[in-house]
This record gives structure tokens, sequence and C-alpha cells, in this order.
């Protein structure tokens, strides 16, 4: 059997999870030397690795094409190791209280009238353009304190940003040029505030342990980790609902089940694929032996369709599954900070298309892009209110 190429952008265009799963039950862990980094697929694997960051750690890279450039201390909290990971952690946590986000729920509710009021459901709409990504743009740019009239700008850079995830040498990654200018001067004047209100920025300014760099390195870090991700989680669970009509129904039928649908959309489309490692001495992985040094990508999205975990129905969408220990947030130290968050999002944006449109339907055209990071869908024609 041939390996994956998980490395190529074009293999995640063409749907591969067959090809992954048959890939996980031969080798959970598998060294890949045309590429240079090891694949780790099953969920007991990608476990065990995240729960010991001392062995694996993060600090020389987490995309998958980081193997293949120079990583350095660079100021993203996704980079930065225990013991400095555990103190950046806790002051950002400030900004994820259950009180915060709870707080945001109401947001999320008028949010997502204003957005979907402004929709002609009579017509079609692309969704990515007109839900999916407005919903937690607007969302993160409330947090960050950024204006109604920089919000286009502010989905620029995050695209930007997202490129340059898959390739920081795309011309269009430039455009993220400007957001740190951007973001050092509006750090410059929370600090200067002498009564800030009670937000994200507040809280990362107040405390002197983060340097600026680090400041600007977690705004950047909501940017695309808070944005892109929570758009395609809306797109996918999108598609899947209107595939599965029947689950589709009995959803709209009884709003309850909403929480455990999203787990389910979560892995279903965990919209970020994979994040790597690297071991830092010799280690015997479920088995194998890895050298230290090696680079191990850990690919969420196939230990999400592991049936050691999820039985016989892995490969089935369910929107009642329960229990689902889906790794669509990864596990252990890195765990995403704004789970909670992207939760409220979908949930508020799914409980108002099935009050509104239950019966949508995705037209012809849909468009996935190329992206070693995340799942995306970048285009979705949408009939909101067919047949009206
Ligand atoms: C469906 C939506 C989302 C998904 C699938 C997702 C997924 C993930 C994953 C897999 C990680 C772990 C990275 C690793 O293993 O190294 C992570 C970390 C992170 N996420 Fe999310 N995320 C989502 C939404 C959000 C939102 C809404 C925010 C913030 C507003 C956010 C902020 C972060 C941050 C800051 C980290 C880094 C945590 C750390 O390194 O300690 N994410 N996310």
């Amino acid at each position: 059997m041939t390996a994956p190429k998980i490395d190529d952008p074009d293999f995640w265009r063409s749907g591969p999870d067959r090809e992954l799963a048959e890939f996980r039950r031969r080798c959970p862990v598998a060294e890949l030397p045309d590429a240079g980094f090891w694949a780790v697929t099953g969920h007991a694997q990608i476990t065990e690795m995240s729960k010991d960051p001392a062995t694996f750690i993060s600090s020389k890279g987490v995309l998958i094409g980081d193997v293949k450039r120079e990583v350095s201390g660079n100021d993203s909290i996704l980079y930065v190791d225990p013991p400095r990971h555990v103190t950046m952690r806790r002051i950002v946590n400030r900004g994820f209280t259950v009180r915060r986000v709870a707080q945001l729920a109401e947001l999320a509710e008028s949010i997502v009238a204003t957005v979907f009021d402004e929709i002609d459901p009579t017509e079609p709409v692309d969704a990515v353009d007109a839900i999916s990504a407005p919903v937690p743009l607007l969302i993160i740019a409330h947090m960050l304190g950024v204006p109604g009239e920089d919000i286009p700008t502010f989905r620029k850079w995050s695209d930007a940003i997202a490129i340059a995830a898959t390739d920081p040498t795309d011309p269009r990654a430039m455009a993220a040029i400007d957001f740190f200018g951007y973001f050092n001067a509006k750090l410059d004047a929370r600090t200067a505030e002498t009564d800030p209100p009670e937000d994200l920025l507040t809280a990362i300014t107040a405390d002197a342990e983060l340097t600026r760099a680090e400041q600007l390195g977690f705004c950047m870090s909501l940017l695309v980790a808070g944005n892109e991700t929570t758009r395609h989680l809306i797109s996918g669970g999108l598609v899947a609902l209107a595939e599965h009509p029947e689950q589709r129904a009995a959803l709209a039928a009884n709003e309850s089940l909403i929480p455990t649908a999203v787990e389910e959309m979560l892995r279903w489309v965990t919209p970020i694929l994979a994040m790597g490692r690297t071991a830092t001495c010799p280690v015997d992985l479920g088995g194998t032996a890895v050298a230290q040094d090696a680079y191990l990508v850990m690919l969420y999205t196939a230990a999400n369709r592991d049936e050691t975990v999820f039985g016989e129905t892995a490969d089935s969408f369910d929107v009642t599954r329960s229990p689902n220990p889906h790794l669509a947030f990864g596990i252990g130290e890195h765990f995403c900070l704004g789970a909670q968050l992207a939760r409220l999002e979908a949930k508020v944006v799914f409980t108002e298309i099935l009050r509104r449109w239950p019966n949508y339907q995705i037209l012809d055209g849909v468009e996935v892009g190329a992206s070693t990071l995340l799942r995306e869908i970048t285009r979705l024609p949408i009939l909101l209110q067919p047949n009206s």
C-alpha cells in the first residue's frame, strides 16, 4: 500500500477518509520517509502523545509544513511548551472563563439574527459568505475590539494567515502583514487606558508576563484558530445535515439534540486536520519505536473515524452519538482554548437555521480548498427556503 500524500494539499481535496482509514488499520504509527515525517492516525496513540508534552513538544513545529522550515521560539501559544505554556495558558484563560463565554451567548444570538435577517432566503446564496464566515468573524472581532468598519480587512488578514499556514511563500499571504501594525497600536492604546473594560485584550495586556510579541502572537492565533475553524465546522455541518435529511428533521423537531449533533459535526468535519509534535527522545509509541527528533503529524481527522473507539458506526454520521470522544479540539496540554466558544457558536447557528429554514438545499458548485491544515469548504451555494 502506498503511503497517503498527507503533505500534498491536493490530497485533502480528494476526500481521503477511506484511504486514511485503511492506512490507520494497517499502521496507526507510520514513518513516511518521502515526506520526512511520521503519520500518527490512531486515536489511542494521538491521545498518548498529547498527554505527554515533555516527550512530544510543539516548539519545533506544529504545522505539516513546519517540518521543512526553521521554527524557533514562535510567539504563538501553539508553539510553546511547558512550563512557559502553563503560564501563558493561565493568562489567556481569563478571556475564556465559563462566565465570559456565557456572556457571549447573547452576543452570538444577536449576531446570528442580524446576519440571517440580511439574507434573502428565496434566492441562492453562498453559505460561506452569507453564514459560516461572518458569524465567527464578528464574534472574534468583538472579542478583540475590532470595530465594524475594519471587519472586511480583518477577514482578509484571517484568510491570508490561513494561506500562510499551508504555504508561507504564497503571495496572497502577504496581505497579513498589516495585521501586526494594527494590533500593535490597539495593544498600546489598551495598555494606556486607566479604566480598561473587562475583556480579552485587557486580560492579555494586564499581565506583565507576556511580551508584546507574545501578545501579538496570541491575537494572531485567535484570528485564525477561532475564525477559519468554526467557519468550516458550520459549512461542513450544513452539508452533513443536508446529506442526512432524516437526521436533520429529527433535530428540527427536537432542539435538545443540537449540542450532541454539534459534537458529531465536530467529529465528522474535523476542521483542523492535523497537528505536529517532535519527539525529544527515543520512544515507544503504541509498540512502534520512534527515533529522537522524529517529527510526528497527529491526524485528528483519521483518529476521529477510528473504529476501535467509535465502533462499527465510525464511518457514519449520527447526530445522537454519545459518548463522542472525538479529538477535533485536540486533547491534553494544547486542548483548544476556544472549544466552548466554538460549541456555542455552532449551537446558536444550527438552532436558528433549523427554526427558519429546516428544508434548505445545497446546490451544485460546492468548492473545497487545498490545505494541509484545514478541511475547507470555500464555496457553498445554498437555497435556504426552497419552494416559496
Ligand atoms: C470548530 C472550531 C475549532 C476547532 C476545530 C479547533 C481546534 C483546535 C485544535 C485541534 C487545537 C489544538 C492544537 C494542537 O494540538 O496543537 C486548538 C488549539 C487552540 N484553539 Fe481552537 N479550535 C476551534 C475554535 C477555536 C476558537 C473559537 C478559538 C478562540 C476564539 C480557538 C483558539 C485556540 C487556541 C488559542 C489554541 C491554542 C491552545 C494552546 O496551544 O494551548 N479555537 N484548536
